[in-house]
């Protein structure tokens, strides 16, 4: 297998820890097994951004590189057109997006930077791997500026459909520009057929076979690639974790009360005030349940600069703070609000100990803490995951009480069906689940994509134009993979 380069907006650069989100799960063990370079922002803003070029730093067989950002281009390209408009977009989200014309510009700018910055690190034969909505244009950039090493795509949130994608202005430039990588990855079938759709209607692309675009003489392969976790690895995590002090101190804390326990990024899309109002709803029809449960919701705050996100985290706090002044008595406190993450290991734990795992986003790629929540259960006692039918994990966990995240009555009698569940039910659906996180890996996962990849031309045999290979010595130091991927 040839150099993997991976280009993703959020870099997890040793020094920073652990990253929220699953983009950083999903690749991090692959780029660690595989070696590699991981190119993407370094997550600084500086007035000289452009002046101060690649911060180069390794670790293990990893190569980082990074680049800063200018407040102008954070705010437009990041917070304001990626953030405020492609993700509600995407999400199916259309009211809650804010267009500007200057911050589409700022992100087509941005991108390209990105792209100028990339050129002298790459070499012949590098696999560029390209991941989500922050650089739908940057195949098409690298092309023009002479890039034809193979370039693939993944996209790690859904999809939308034509109609709605058309909503945002640039829609056809930014199809077009993705369509100049070779391979294109999605979650689901449904957000491959959504593409497909939008490919051909604003686009100008013909599909030839379902998985398979032709435009202007090129091809495009188009594939689903379910983003996976290690249940093995997880599990072994928790069922550490579960002994630890800190978890031993929640399962204190609790007094014999069962634990239901969310865990999200704070985002609009994790239909976190929709799962409150399905948890007040339980309160209220189910006053048998009250002091003998407890709803944990961990959600570390998230996109703090962009308004929609402050806007939640005020309307969270006061739902939250209504829901324990409103049904909670002096000595029991229905809910825990905590805005702050905590070690993926102590997370396993906290899962491991929750007898209702509720994961109900309003859409979702695929959302990896559902599979996250299933590997953590003790396979003698597992606890039930509740999961939104609009999550692309539905699809292979559909033995989870499947919600719809809209309606609070449905989440309130999922809640009131987990909690009654009896031993054998409960074994039966995490079995089948268990079986579904299991059969796969981050490594399958990622190997299966640039098996694809490797296997297609780039846009002419032989890797960057000659004119604009780097000469000499190259920035980064060639790293040969000694392992062979089969
Ligand atoms: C999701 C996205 C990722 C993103 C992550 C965290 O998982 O798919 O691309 O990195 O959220 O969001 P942030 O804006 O903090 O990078």
């Amino acid at each position: 297998m040839n150099r993997i380069v991976v280009v993703s907006n959020r870099v997890p650069l040793p020094e920073k820890g652990a990253q929220a989100g699953g983009l950083a799960t999903a690749l991090q063990p692959l780029l660690e097994r595989e070696g590699g370079v991981w190119f993407g922002w370094s997550g600084s803003i500086s007035a000289k951004a452009a002046e101060e070029g690649t911060r180069i730093s390794h670790a293990g067989r990893v190569t980082y590189a990074t680049m800063a950002l200018t407040k102008a281009e954070h705010d437009g390209y990041y917070a304001n057109f990626a953030n405020g408009v492609l993700w509600p977009l995407f999400h199916s989200l259309p009211e809650m997006m804010r267009y500007d014309r200057s911050d589409a510009e700022t992100y087509f700018a941005t991108n390209a930077r990105f792209a100028d910055t990339l050129l002298p690190l790459l070499q012949d034969g590098d696999l560029v791997w390209v991941h989500d909505y922050h650089f739908l244009p940057l195949a098409g950039l690298l092309r023009a500026r002479g890039v034809a090493n193979p370039i693939g795509f993944f996209l790690h949130i859904p999809f939308p459909s034509a109609e709605l994608l058309a909503l945002a202005p640039p829609a056809g430039k930014l199809i077009a520009g993705l369509l100049q990588a070779d391979v294109i990855g999605f979650q689901t079938s449904a957000d491959l057929g959504n593409f497909a759709a939008a490919a051909t209607t604003l686009a100008g692309a013909r599909q030839i076979a379902a998985e398979l675009l032709e435009i202007d003489g090129r091809r495009v392969r188009l594939g689903v690639f379910p983003a996976e976790i290690d249940a093995e690895d997880f599990a072994a995590d928790a069922l550490r974790a579960a002994r630890s002090p800190t978890v031993e101190r929640l399962r204190r804390s609790l007094g014999g009360q069962c634990l239901i326990l969310g865990v999200d990024r704070l985002d609009p899309t994790k239909g976190l005030v929709q799962r409150l109002a399905g948890y007040r709803r339980f309160l209220e029809t189910e006053t048998g349940w009250h002091r003998r449960v407890t709803f944990l919701q961990i959600a570390p705050v998230s996109r703090q600069d962009v308004a929609s996100y402050q806007t939640l985290r005020a309307e969270l706090s006061q739902a939250a703070g209504e829901i324990n002044s409103e049904c909670g008595d002096p000595d029991w406190t229905p809910l825990r609000l905590i805005t702050k993450g905590g070690p993926r290991a102590t997370l396993a734990g906290y899962m491991r100990a929750a007898r209702v795992g509720l994961v109900t986003p309003l859409r979702d790629g695929m959302n990896l803490v559902a599979k996250e929540y299933v590997a953590a259960q003790d396979p003698r006692d597992p606890g039930v995951l509740v999961l939104s039918r609009f999550a692309g994990a539905a699809r292979q966990l559909d033995a989870a009480l499947l919600v719809n995240p809209n309606d609070p009555d449905a989440i309130a009698e999922a809640i009131t069906r987990a909690l009654a569940m009896d031993l054998r039910e409960r074994q039966t659906r995490w079995r089948a689940m268990w079986q579904a996180v299991a059969e796969s890996s981050p490594l399958d996962w990622g190997l299966g994509f640039l098996r694809l990849l490797q296997q297609s031309p780039g846009k002419r045999a032989g890797g960057i134009a000659p004119a604009l290979a780097p000469r000499g010595k190259p920035l980064i130091p060639i790293h040969t993979s000694s392992n062979a991927i089969n």
